[in-house]
């Protein structure tokens, strides 16, 4: 028997909006097929397959992503850990797509609860009955009606999709808690539910790939010991020079030449400045996009494209200039004075 997909509302997470409405979906959908008709398997198609622009893949990428495949495959969830802009979210996204089921997911922060993972009741509905059957006699009856709606970690233990946790040590070891029973036991509680709804079992498709800051990671909230202990981390950092030159060439189109530097300067910049400053790949991304607009550029142009992207970190203006000197001698060693 086909599964219908039951719409249910807009899915908002702590007060934002995360997808379209269900009214959206469901006219886009019609008005693309004419068809009305709206099984979960067209829904699961259209809207839960991570869409990748450009993932490039070298030797060293295959090998990340074939390392976090095999530890899915062997029954342990991937950590993939690493420095700010390296690739781990795309790589998490990539992997998903490939397990070949629905992809679902989910962002850490410091706010996020239990309730944002499970899901929890979100709509209330009040009826008033007054029945006046009898004409001297009033009957009042009042009703609240409840609707219940899942949120990414129960849709993928129920339907057995992918989920998949992108900065997961930004939130609070506690909201975490929950995924102990589902990795361990391979049960979802929904502690507001009663009997035996309380306990979902877990579709053996059902997968999770966690993504985190290497920089955050030791810090803020370190994740029980008890669910480390259940993952494989996975440590990764910036991707050979290569890699960068071809990703930075896939998302812009810019010339090898033009890239190549590019990502030499970031590289060595990379090398220079402390932690927190350190330039990504997405960084590298940026400052090919604003070359390419500029349509030939002086050597001002290209400093101040330069620091305009690598100037987000920081706070005072006595570091700019120390920045703004250090990505100038970078540039010259690396473009020459002209
Ligand atoms: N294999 C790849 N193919 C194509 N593009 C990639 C690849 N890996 C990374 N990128 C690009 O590099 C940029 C940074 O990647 P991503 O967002 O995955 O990094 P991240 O480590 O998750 O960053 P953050 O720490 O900010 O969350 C993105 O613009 C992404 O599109
Ligand atoms: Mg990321």
């Amino acid at each position: 028997m086909r599964r219908r997909y039951e719409p249910t509302h807009t899915r908002v997470v702590r007060g934002k909006r995360i997808h379209d409405t269900m009214e959206e979906k469901l006219s886009r959908l019609e008005r693309e097929t004419s068809s009305t008709e709206l099984s979960i398997e067209r829904v699961e198609a259209e809207f839960l397959v991570p869409t990748i622009e450009n993932f490039v893949e070298t030797e060293q990428v295959r090998r990340l992503k074939d390392r976090v495949k095999l530890w899915i495959k062997v029954g342990y969830p991937p950590h993939v850990v690493g420095p700010t802009g390296c690739g781990k979210t795309t790589l998490a996204l990539q992997v998903a797509k490939e397990m070949g089921r629905p992809t679902v997911w989910i962002n850490g922060d410091e706010q996020l609860t239990t309730t944002d993972l499970i899901g929890g009741y979100s709509e209330m509905e009040a009826e008033s009955v007054r029945d006046r059957f009898i004409h001297n006699v009033m009957l009042a009856k009042d009703r609240t009606k409840f609707t219940w709606v899942d949120n990414p970690l129960t849709l993928a233990c129920k339907y057995g999709y992918t989920l998949v946790y992108n900065e997961f040590s930004r939130a609070k070891p506690e909201a975490n808690n929950v995924l102990l029973s589902v990795l361990e036991e391979r049960i979802l509680e929904l502690p507001t539910f009663f009997g035996e709804e309380r306990y979902i079992k877990v579709h053996p498709d059902f997968n999770v790939i966690f993504t985190s800051n290497s920089i955050e990671y030791a810090g803020v909230h370190r994740p029980q010991d008890a669910l480390l202990d259940r993952m494989v981390d996975i440590y990764m950092d910036y991707y050979d020079f290569d890699t960068e030159v071809k990703i930075v060439q896939a998302h812009t189109g810019i010339s090898l030449s033009e890239a190549k530097n590019v990502v030499k300067v970031v590289r060595t910049l990379r090398e220079k400045l402390p932690e927190p400053h350190k330039p990504g790949t997405r960084a590298e991304i940026m400052i090919c996009q604003g070359l390419r607009v500029m349509d030939g550029y002086s050597k001002e142009d290209l400093e101040q494209i330069y620091m305009d992207v690598l100037a987000t970190k920081i706070g005072e203006p006595k570091e700019l200039f120390k920045k703004s000197d250090l990505v100038k001698a970078v540039l010259s060693e690396t473009y020459g004075d002209a």
